[in-house]
């Protein structure tokens, strides 16, 4: 089988879906692998680290796509790479297959495998496979260094001769994956750290971290099956306002993380929730590209309210595509693994396998 990663498409992203580490562990599988020049350069992977582990190099990106059967990649490649893919080729990636549904509907009419990793069902033996969780745990972790960075006084207490410096009260907005590393990011700088969440399930791991969980009073658990966030009744969104609206008059920090897998996501820190926060705080918006959690949110600009900054990047996993490029490559790793007949030297597509069912864009 021969396992190619074509140069991603840099405008957007700067994390890679191959480093030489896992190249070896392919290699060892039994597959061939190909690369164009520089492929790792710009994270420090030099052509020269692959090729020690066994990795082909080609100067031409069409003759690599040429003699490919799967491609690890992202998200979708180029539309002038695309085009050149053709029948019983595999792609596996970060596809977003909500957004790029056309192009993936393209694809699969050229009768070509697409696997889009975001679509995993979070079972047990899915995790090391998971792209959602590696990437939300590194980005809740960034988000909490960006805000901070921004913020223009001190995060932990100090008692000092000329005074006493208070703790920075932090509230996150969404416990999940990233939620849960922003908590853990923001009390380890010694914050005094709050949270909430429509999963009651919530409650138990941000008071194991030592946050403080905000419950909406009276509110029944919005946990589907599958353990995402249901949208949340009108009632419910009614009293999660009152609460924050409350809250927010002693935060210097939010750091937002909800979303509904397949909607926007939802708009929490509503215009009038801004009187209650002190001019210098900083919101920080992971949901930002899903339409952003507060109202005033735009995708990679600093907009200031009342003078609160609200911040949110397209990806901020640019800001650490090394680590998150580690993780990444393990993930799909993982997956292909799961994927590959080691007997047969081939894929097997076992639509009985739940997590091939899943990701295989039908
Ligand atoms: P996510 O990224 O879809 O959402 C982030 C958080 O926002 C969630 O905790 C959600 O409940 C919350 N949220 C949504 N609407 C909200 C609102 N109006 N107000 C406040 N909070 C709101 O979720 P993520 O981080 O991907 O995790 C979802 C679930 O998956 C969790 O239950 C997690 O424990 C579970 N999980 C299971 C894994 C497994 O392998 N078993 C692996 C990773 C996650």
């Amino acid at each position: 089988m021969h396992l190619v990663s074509i140069i991603e498409n840099k405008e957007i992203e700067k994390r890679i879906a191959l480093t030489p580490e896992i190249s070896k562990k392919y290699i060892d599988l039994g597959f061939k692998l190909s690369l164009t020049k520089n492929y790792g350069n710009h994270l420090g992977f030099e052509d020269e680290h692959y090729k020690n582990v066994g990795v082909n190099f080609s100067e031409s990106e069409e003759e690599i796509i040429n003699n490919a059967d799967i491609f690890i990649q992202l998200g979708l490649p180029k539309d002038d790479k695309l085009s050149l893919l053709k029948e019983n080729q595999t792609l596996v990636g970060s596809l977003n297959s909500f957004s790029n549904k056309e192009k993936l509907d393209d694809l699969k009419k050229k009768n070509i495998n697409c696997f889009s990793l975001e679509l995993l069902p979070r079972i047990t033996r899915a995790q090391s496979m998971d792209i959602l969780s590696s990437q939300a745990n590194l980005a809740g972790y960034k988000a909490v260094i960006e805000a901070f960075q921004v913020y223009e006084k001190a995060i932990p207490m100090m008692m000092t001769a000329a005074g006493t410096v208070p703790a920075a009260k932090v509230l996150v907005v969404g416990a999940g994956v990233a939620g849960l590393q922003a908590i853990a990011t923001a009390k380890r700088m010694g914050a005094v750290v709050f949270a909430t969440d429509v999963r009651m399930a919530s409650k138990e791991q941000v008071e194991s971290l030592g946050g403080k969980f905000l419950t909406v009073e009276g509110s029944e658990n919005l946990e589907t099956e599958g353990g995402y966030a249901k949208e949340a009744s009108d009632e419910f969104k009614k009293k999660q306002e009152e609460l924050l609206s409350e809250t927010l008059k002693k935060i210097d920090l939010i750091i937002c993380t909800a979303l509904i897998p397949g909607r926007a996501a939802p708009k929490i820190i509503k215009e009038d929730m801004f009187k209650n926060l002190q001019p210098g705080s900083v919101i920080y918006d992971l949901a930002a590209v899903q339409g952003g959690n507060t109202v005033f949110t735009e995708v990679n600009k600093i907009v200031e309210k009342d003078g609160v900054k609200i911040l949110g990047e397209a990806n901020i996993l640019n800001k650490l595509p090394v680590s998150a490029s580690n993780l990444y490559a393990k993930n799909i790793f993982n997956f292909i693994s799961n994927l590959y007949d080691k007997q047969n030297k081939k894929l097997n597509i076992n639509l009985e396998d739940e997590i091939i069912e899943k990701t295989l864009i039908k």
